[in-house]
Formats: C-alpha cells, sequence, structure tokens
C-alpha cells in the first residue's frame, strides 16, 4: 500500500492530440481524497474537469502523471482497467446513461451481473438499491416513464451496485430542478458521510458548497482548493492534512 488514500493522484496531466491542434486540458494535477469525503470540483466551462474525473475513475490514461486507487498503482494497461473500474468505482453521468429499453431494475442488475451476481440474487439485490434510493415502487419502469430525478436515482443505485467504495459523479444534478437535484446530493453525501464511500462530484452548482468537504477549483488545467482560488479562507475537515 502506498498510503490510505483511496484516490491519489500525482502530477497527472492530458494532452489531447487526435485533432490537427493538441490541447492541453490538465496541467499538473495533485489530489487526495481519503475514505468517507465528500469532494466538489468546479470550475469553467473547457477546463478540464471532465478530464481530470476520467483519470481518476481509470477511463482515461493520463499522458503524464500517476493515480493510484486504494492504495494501488493504476497501470493502465487496458486488460486491467475494466476490473479496477468494476471492482472499485462507480460512475454517475449527467445524461444518466441507462439503457432505454431495460426497467429500472433490470438497469441496475446489468451492473450487478458484471461484477458477478446473477439470477434471483441480482434481482433481489437490484430492488433493495432501487429501495435505498427512494425508487422501490418505480422497479418495473422504464426510463422514459420516470422523471429527471427519479432517472438519475437509478443510475445513483446502478453505481452503489457491487457497494464501490469510490463513487465519481460529473454533473449529476446538471438536468434537473433544484428539488430533485438536492435529494441527489443528499443521497451522495449519505453515502460518504454513513457509507463511508469517497465521493467526488463535478459540478456547476453553487448549493452543492454546503455539503462538501474539500472545494476545488479547476481553472485552464490546474486545481486549487476554492479557498484560496476565490476567497482566501480555509473551511472543512480535509483542510487539515
Ligand atoms: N477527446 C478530446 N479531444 C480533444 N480535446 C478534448 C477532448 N475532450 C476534451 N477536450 C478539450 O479539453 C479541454 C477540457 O475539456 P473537459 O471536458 O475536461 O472540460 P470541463 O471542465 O469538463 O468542461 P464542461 O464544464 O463544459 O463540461 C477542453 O478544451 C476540451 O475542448
Ligand atoms: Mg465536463
Amino acid at each position: 500500500m502506498q498510503n490510505n488514500f483511496r484516490i491519489e493522484a500525482s502530477g497527472l496531466h492530458k494532452v489531447y492530440e487526435e485533432g490537427p491542434v493538441k490541447v492541453h486540458a490538465v496541467r499538473g494535477v495533485d489530489v487526495k481524497v481519503p475514505a468517507g469525503a465528500f469532494v466538489l470540483l468546479m470550475g469553467p466551462s473547457g477546463s478540464g474537469k471532465t478530464t481530470l474525473l476520467s483519470m481518476l475513475g481509470c477511463i482515461l490514461k493520463p499522458t503524464q502523471g500517476k493515480v493510484w486507487i486504494m492504495g494501488e498503482p493504476v497501470p493502465w494497461e487496458e486488460h486491467s482497467l475494466p476490473f479496477i473500474r468494476r471492482r472499485h468505482i462507480g460512475f454517475i453521468f449527467q445524461h444518466f446513461n441507462l439503457f432505454s429499453a431495460l426497467t429500472s431494475a433490470e438497469n441496475v442488475e446489468v451492473a450487478l451481473k458484471l461484477r458477478g451476481v446473477h439470477g434471483r440474487v441480482a434481482k433481489q439485490e437490484a430492488r433493495a438499491l432501487l429501495d435505498a434510493v427512494g425508487l422501490a415502487e418505480r422497479w418495473n419502469f422504464m426510463p422514459r416513464d420516470l422523471s429527471g430525478g427519479e432517472k438519475q436515482r437509478v443510475a445513483i443505485a446502478r453505481a452503489f451496485a457491487g457497494n464501490p467504495p469510490i463513487l465519481l459523479a460529473d454533473e449529476p444534478t446538471g438536468n434537473l430542478d433544484s428539488h430533485s437535484g438536492r435529494v441527489v446530493i443528499e443521497l451522495l453525501k449519505r453515502a460518504a458521510d454513513q457509507g463511508n464511500r469517497s465521493v467526488v462530484v463535478v459540478s456547476h452548482d453553487m448549493r452543492i458548497m454546503e455539503f462538501a468537504d474539500e472545494v476545488f477549483f479547476m481553472e485552464d488545467g490546474r486545481l486549487a482548493p476554492y479557498q484560496e482560488a476565490i476567497h482566501g479562507q480555509g473551511t472543512g475537515r480535509l483542510r487539515e492534512r
């Protein structure tokens, strides 16, 4: 074990070179997320938030730098990344990314099956996960028959499948009205506080700040604690590190 952090990144850079121009999207980011922490990542559009979250989530290979998940270095070999993601990381996206032809319960079951839970056990577990996000009575609904907030709660139930210690959410309230957004954030906050999960949320929503143990501000590919970047004041228990 390198450390006690659930997620650690050191000297992370990402340069996109697909197009005719190189884009240096992330420029030397260091970050540490302990167990039970609810971390908010803010910053203007194009500042590199999704790029950073994707590298922390082992979806996108850094151009330079290192990531440790659960204290283990990420090897960035194609065959090992799905295993790390399935075992340790649940993802929640702005656009929910539910299978439109599957019911709420089936959407959650798919994630359970990927983690080796099948048959009747998967069905029971899916229902329990939907119950935990307040959707016990919607298990048989198709995504088109759910509200935006309900769809996002199905996505959270799906991210909880297999009980991953890390949850990463990219603008999870971006498509929601303020009440539904609050319900979603409270679920994520509870996952950190009571479930001892490490939760990293990318959001433009200032209202999430009150829930966060630590707020980072990203600008032009670089990360600064929000208080330093904006106010110069320190809050939150993680500041004591
Ligand atoms: N696949 C890609 N190929 C080339 N450039 C990319 C790619 N993905 C992102 N970029 C560029 O990298 C920069 C950072 O993008 P990123 O999506 O990480 O920003 P963001 O902070 O999440 O923005 P938003 O708030 O709008 O979602 C942008 O300039 C973007 O155009
Ligand atoms: Mg983004």
